[in-house]
């Protein structure tokens, strides 16, 4: 099957979740990063004529200045949307910010709170949202992440992949994105800080399907046992920073520093989707060390996210 063959069922349709794709949709969006990225001028003016609003209720580096330089790439424009400078921070609604914007560009990316504030954009948009974080997922992430992990690893397929930490909007994307590659995926995380159950019994579905698997352990040192992929974040995502004193606490023992590392396979890689906390989640030496590939791994969001938007938008 060709690549557009693959995602021809995502034009004109959001992304909101991982979850929102099929096997075959997800490796498509892959193979199209990896082309997107070889060759940067096959793309150019694929959405020329077109304008896209960003909309960032939360802070961010990676995610706005990758969607704003790939849209250029692609020929389009890109308007970055603080909420702090439009009027969804004075309280107007999302469905009235919706339904206004669709009435000026072509696609919508929004960073925001509550997966439900995704949802009610998409219920009110007319034109394809994209989910930059939400306090649930982080799709454009993962796209990102195993586009790094098949380029230095090959083949995704019964890999596994540990994370190790929180069971945050992270872990929950690279659940879904491990489900439909067929990849083992194991979570370590502290007692009380689990990943939805949710989100656990719908990568749980899709791995049945996919020869994958999906283990929930308190114990980082046996998660990572073996492990071809260990991939942390921090521990205290954005809109917790009450909680941090209480996380530092029970986090202890959740470092992902060269101990652990050296439990992994020695061809083991490791992600972090920055920003990171060096001596808190992860230590220096891994975070700069050679088996990181989180330079590349921020890179590719630009590439990743560059097929995402022309797969949404009937570009390819
Ligand atoms: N990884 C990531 O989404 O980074 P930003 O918060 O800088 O966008
Ligand atoms: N889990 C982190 C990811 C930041 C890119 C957060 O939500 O703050």
């Amino acid at each position: 099957m060709s690549i557009a063959d693959a995602l021809s069922r995502l034009e004109g349709s959001s992304l909101g979740s991982l979850a929102d794709l099929q096997p075959d949709e997800f490796i498509g969006l892959l193979d199209l990063a990896d082309a997107v990225k070889k060759d940067r001028d096959a793309y150019r003016d694929r959405l020329k004529n077109t304008t896209h609003a960003l909309i960032f209720e939360k802070h961010s580096t990676r995610t706005r200045v990758s969607f704003e330089v790939g849209l250029k790439e692609v020929g389009a424009g890109s308007l970055f949307l603080s909420s702090n400078d439009i009027q969804l921070g004075r309280g107007e609604s999302i469905a009235d910010t919706a339904r206004v914007l669709s009435r000026y560009v072509q696609g919508i990316v929004i960073r925001t709170f509550g997966q439900d504030r995704f949802d009610t954009m998409v219920e009110y948009s007319s034109v394809p949202v994209i989910n930059a974080l939400t306090d649930k997922y982080h799709p454009c992430q993962i796209l990102a992440d195993f586009q790094t992990v098949r380029e230095h690893r090959g083949d995704l397929k019964g890999k596994t992949l540990t994370w190790v930490g929180d069971g945050n909007n992270v872990a929950h994307s690279i659940l879904y994105g491990c489900a439909l590659a067929g990849m083992h995926a194991r979570v370590a995380f502290p007692k009380g800080y689990d990943c939805d159950a949710d989100v656990v019994r719908k990568a749980e579905e899709i791995a049945a399907a996919t020869g994958g698997s999906v283990e929930l352990l308190h114990d980082p040192v046996a998660g990572v046992g073996g492990a071809d992929v260990v991939v942390t974040d921090v521990f205290t995502s954005m809109g917790q920073e009450d909680e941090t004193q209480a996380r530092l606490r029970d986090f202890a023992g959740f470092q992902v520093n060269e101990a652990l590392m050296a439990k992994a396979d020695t061809r083991a890689v490791f992600l972090h989707c920055l920003p990171a906390h060096r001596g808190e989640e992860v230590t220096e030496g891994v975070l700069e060390g050679p088996q990181s590939l989180v330079w590349d791994e921020a890179e590719n969001r630009l590439h990743a996210q560059k097929a995402l938007m022309l797969a949404l938008h009937g570009a390819l």
